[in-house]
C-alpha cells in the first residue's frame, strides 16, 4: 500500500442556512436616503436584503445555520470536533462568537475560533478547516460564516446601505470518497489596498469614544468603485488559477458559487471566464451582500434546489474586507445528504 492509498478526502457533507424573518425593500429605503429601486436594481441587483431584529445576534443566526447543516449532513453536534466561525460582526469582540456557538450546541472542550476575512471569510474558513482535517487531527469540522451587517451600515449614507443585509450560512466538512470534495484552493491578502473598504472605529486604533460615536466612525466605510475594480479581477484570476490547479478548465465547471456582492461583478466574472452565466449561481435580488455569510448562503440555496448533482465541478469564489480573497474547486458528493427541510 503507498503514501496515496491513505491520503483521506475531505468535502462538505450537509449545509444550512439562516435569515431573519424582516425584509428591508428598496422601496423602504427610498424613504430612508435619497436612492431609487431603479438605481439599486440596474447598479447592483438588489431588490431586497433581511434584517435583524434588535435582539439577534450573530451566534444565533449561526446556530440555526448550524442545526441545519448537521440535520442535512445526518449528524448530531457530538460529531463534531472542530468549529470556525467567519465573521465581521462577531457578538462582541471576544469571546469568539465560534465559542458561544460551540455552548448553543452544547459542546464542551472541540477547539472552535473566528476568523475574519471580510466576504472572503467562508471560503477562508472552508480551506483552514480542510487543511486541518487533512492534518488528521480532526474529523469532522463545522464552518459558519455570519455577518449582521445592519449593525455597522450607516443608514444614512447611500452609498452603502443598499447593499448589505444580514444572514448566516454553514456547512459540516468531513470525509469522501476517493474523487470528490475539495480538489484545490486559493487564499489570498492585499493588504495594502485595505482601506478602500474598512470600519474604523472600534479597535485599538480608535476606541470608542463619545467624538468616534458622533463621526460615525463605528460604520463600515467603503471606497465602492476601487472595491468593484479590485473584485473584478480578482473573481476571474483566482477562479482561473483554482480551476487549472484542479487540473480542469473553465467548460468542465457546473456551477460557480461567487460572493453575492452585485450582479454586475458576477456577470463580468463569467464574461471573463467564458462560463456561462447560468451556471452562477446568484441569488444577491433577496439578500443583498451578506459579507462572510453569502457563499454559504448561496451553497446552502443551490444544495437544496437539487440543481447541484453528484460529482458535479463546484467552484465558491469571494472577495472582500482586507482586501482577501478565496477561491476553491471542490468535486460535489451527495451521497451523505439525507434530508433538506
Ligand atoms: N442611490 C442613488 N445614487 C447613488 C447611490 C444610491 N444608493 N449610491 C451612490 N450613488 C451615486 C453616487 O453618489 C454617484 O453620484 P455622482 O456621480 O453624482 O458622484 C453615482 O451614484 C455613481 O456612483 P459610483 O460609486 O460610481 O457607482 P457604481 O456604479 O460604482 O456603483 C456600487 C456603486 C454599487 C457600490 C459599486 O461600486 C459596487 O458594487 N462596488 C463593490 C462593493 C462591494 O462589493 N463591496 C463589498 C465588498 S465585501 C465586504 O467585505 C463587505
Amino acid at each position: 500500500m503507498g503514501v496515496n492509498d491513505l491520503k483521506r478526502h475531505f468535502g462538505v457533507l450537509g449545509t444550512g442556512s439562516a435569515a431573519p424573518e424582516r425584509i428591508l425593500t428598496n422601496a423602504e429605503l427610498e424613504t430612508m436616503v435619497d436612492t431609487s429601486d431603479e438605481w439599486i436594481v440596474s447598479r447592483t441587483g438588489i431588490r431586497e436584503r433581511r434584517i435583524a431584529d434588535e435582539g439577534t445576534t450573530s451566534s444565533m443566526l449561526a446556530y440555526e445555520a448550524a442545526l441545519q447543516a448537521l440535520r442535512s449532513a445526518n449528524m448530531d453536534p457530538q460529531d463534531l470536533d472542530l468549529i470556525i466561525c467567519a465573521t465581521v460582526t462577531p457578538d462582541m469582540a471576544f469571546p469568539a462568537t465560534a465559542c458561544l456557538l460551540q455552548d448553543l450546541l452544547g459542546l464542551r472542550t472541540i477547539p472552535a475560533f473566528d476568523l475574519s476575512a471580510g466576504c472572503s471569510g467562508f471560503g477562508y474558513a472552508l480551506s483552514v478547516a480542510e487543511s486541518m482535517l487533512v492534518g488528521g487531527s480532526y474529523k469532522n469540522a463545522l464552518v459558519v460564516g455570519v455577518d449582521v451587517l445592519s449593525r455597522i451600515t450607516d443608514y444614512e449614507d447611500r452609498s452603502t446601505c443598499v447593499l448589505f443585509g444580514d444572514g448566516a450560512g454553514a456547512a459540516i466538512l468531513g470525509e469522501v470518497p476517493e474523487g470528490y470534495g475539495f480538489l484545490a484552493s486559493e487564499l489570498g491578502a492585499e493588504g495594502s489596498s485595505g482601506s478602500v473598504l474598512q470600519l474604523p472605529g472600534g479597535g485599538s486604533r480608535m476606541p470608542a469614544s463619545a467624538r468616534s460615536v458622533q463621526e460615525r466612525q463605528h460604520y463600515i466605510k467603503m471606497q465602492g468603485s476601487e472595491v468593484f475594480k479590485f473584485a473584478v479581477r480578482i473573481l476571474d484570476e483566482s477562479a482561473r488559477r483554482v480551476i487549472a490547479k484542479a487540473g480542469l478548465n473553465p467548460e468542465d465547471i457546473h456551477w460557480v458559487v461567487p460572493h453575492q456582492a452585485n450582479v454586475r461583478i458576477i456577470r463580468s466574472a463569467a464574461t471573463r471566464l467564458a462560463i456561462p452565466e447560468e451556471r452562477f449561481f446568484v441569488n444577491v435580488e433577496r439578500y443583498g451582500n451578506t459579507s462572510a455569510a453569502s457563499i454559504g448562503l448561496a451553497l446552502d440555496e443551490l444544495a437544496r434546489s437539487g440543481d447541484v448533482q453528484d460529482g458535479d465541478y463546484v467552484v465558491l469564489v469571494g472577495f472582500g474586507a482586507g482586501l482577501t480573497w478565496s477561491a476553491l474547486v471542490m468535486k460535489w458528493w451527495a451521497g451523505n445528504e439525507v434530508c433538506h427541510d
